[in-house]
């Protein structure tokens, strides 16, 4: 019998080991937070959308078959792109059974706000993992105004969530800097009468705002001294669209580490999303040296995407403001590689919210780098790691990936760079990103 949370299939575990020089061009999915949107906005707009480039991984899986669990036809046409059939604002059914979101936040989050304004009664259930994690930070919001949740003790998943119709207009000012949770309380607006507001003290990925936009939302966004305060307007007819989702920049950061650290690599990856508020880590990794170049910059549907190409380089140490840590929060890990292998020590701290990402990320990666030779100093809300200085770290330890795709890949890149081989005791978890994460850096080995 499989209990809740266990995968229904072995570990995988994999080792890496020093590669020659990576080179050509390599294709990574589209963005994962923009394919859960894309799939929310056009399941509640009335009629078909059609979306290319959606990512396939297993997160955004999850959000595809919860939304066709109330009511949604989602399907794959011939071309590869997805069609949904979106049954308008307000008319999202009552799932018959539990929602898993497997190990999916973003899932559980957004669609909690979306199904929150609905007469909609929804358990979600998750993987280990996920299971593990704080939902209490879209729960109460939620609760004010007018759902009802039963959660699994502190706040988290198992848990029931009991819409209401009609919701009221909320303005809520955000207590962490979380996208998950202002988009939650924006899609949860598209069906309430008047106007629900968010304010963000601290800037977040603002994809859900762009997208209601294309969508034919009316929202308007007030930007006053870096607070941003994002308002909806309820009852909105979306209208269908045709969408190109932007290659993902958090999934092309693991191929850009490995070209940066191993030498004589030169890459190319093209149309990747450049949202200034996913660029943290870009910008980091320009300030430690790296050759890297985005070029022919276009908007497309509503985000601006380029073209990426990045060359090995030294890389220097570097100290990142926390202010930053919003624009790269799914970098951490891949950044921590990149410092292990750069010159002097680099700092990061106000990251407690990596220790509730997919896995306890601070840990995880002190433990890891400290397995695979590197000095690293973790502290309660970061990491100071004195790098290689570009030598190859001794390696030869197996790495726990502890239900995290981000640990999964960072140590397989950092597999490249060390003397004896890495192991990575799973790589199942990179199926929720990035499936064809090893046959890429395969592909860019040949
Ligand atoms: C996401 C927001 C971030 C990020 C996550 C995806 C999104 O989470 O870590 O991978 O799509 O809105 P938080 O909002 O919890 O910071």
């Amino acid at each position: 019998m499989l209990e809740a949370g266990m995968k229904p299939f072995p570990a995988q575990p994999m080792s890496f080991s020093a590669s020659g020089p990576l080179k050509g061009a390599a294709e990574v999915p589209g963005d994962k937070s923009i394919s859960h949107r894309a799939l929310m906005l056009a399941a509640v707009a009335c009629g078909r959308s059609r979306i290319a480039g959606l990512s396939e991984a297993e997160d955004v899986a999850s959000t595809a078959a919860a939304l066709r669990a109330m009511g949604v036809k989602i399907e794959r046409a011939d071309d590869g792109a997805w069609e949904v059939h979106g049954v308008g604002t307000g008319a999202l059914l009552q799932p018959r059974s539990a929602l898993d979101m497997g190990n999916s936040g973003t899932s559980a989050r957004l669609l909690m706000g979306l199904i929150a304004s609905h007469p909609v009664t929804a358990t979600f259930t998750g993987d280990a993992s996920l299971s593990r994690r704080p939902m209490d930070r879209v729960i109460a919001p939620l609760q004010r105004l007018g759902a009802e949740a039963t959660a699994a003790p502190g706040g988290r998943l198992p848990l029931t969530l009991r819409g209401v119709c009609p919701a009221l207009p909320l303005t809520h000012r955000l207590t962490v800097a979380s996208a998950q949770v202002k988009s939650a309380l924006l899609l949860a607006g598209l069906n309430t009468p008047g106007i629900t507001t968010v304010i963000e003290e601290v800037p977040t990925r603002d994809h859900t705002e762009r997208m209601l936009q294309l969508f034919g939302a009316e929202v308007q966004v007030a930007d006053r001294n870096g607070t941003r305060e994002i308002s909806v307007r309820g009852e909105a007819d979306l209208r269908p669209q045709a969408l190109h989702i932007p290659a993902d920049p958090s999934a092309a950061a693991f191929l850009a580490v490995a070209a940066l650290i191993v030498p004589g690599s030169a890459i190319r990856i093209e149309g990747v999303g450049v949202n200034p508020m996913r660029m943290g880590f870009y910008d980091t990794l320009r300030e430690m040296g790296a050759d890297l170049h985005f070029s022919a910059q276009r908007m497309v549907s509503g985000e601006p995407v380029a073209d990426l190409e990045v060359r090995h380089a030294p890389l220097s140490a570097v100290s990142i403001d926390r202010a930053r840590a919003p624009a790269m929060i799914d970098e951490f890990p891949i950044f921590f590689i990149a410092a292990a292998f750069a010159e002097g020590e680099s700092r990061a701290t106000g990251l407690s919210e990596l220790r509730v990402k997919e896995s306890d990320r601070i840990a995880a990666m002190a433990a890891g780098l400290q397995a695979i030779g590197a000095e690293v100093a973790e502290s309660d809300d970061g990491l100071i790691i004195r790098g290689s200085g570009g030598a190859p770290l001794a390696g030869g330890a197996t790495i726990a990936s502890r239900l995290d795709h981000r640990i999964s890949m960072s140590f397989a890149v950092a597999g490249l760079r060390c003397a004896a081989p890495v192991t990575v005791d799973d790589m199942n978890p990179v199926s929720t990103s990035f499936p064809g994460f090893a046959a890429a850096l395969q592909g860019l080995a040949a």
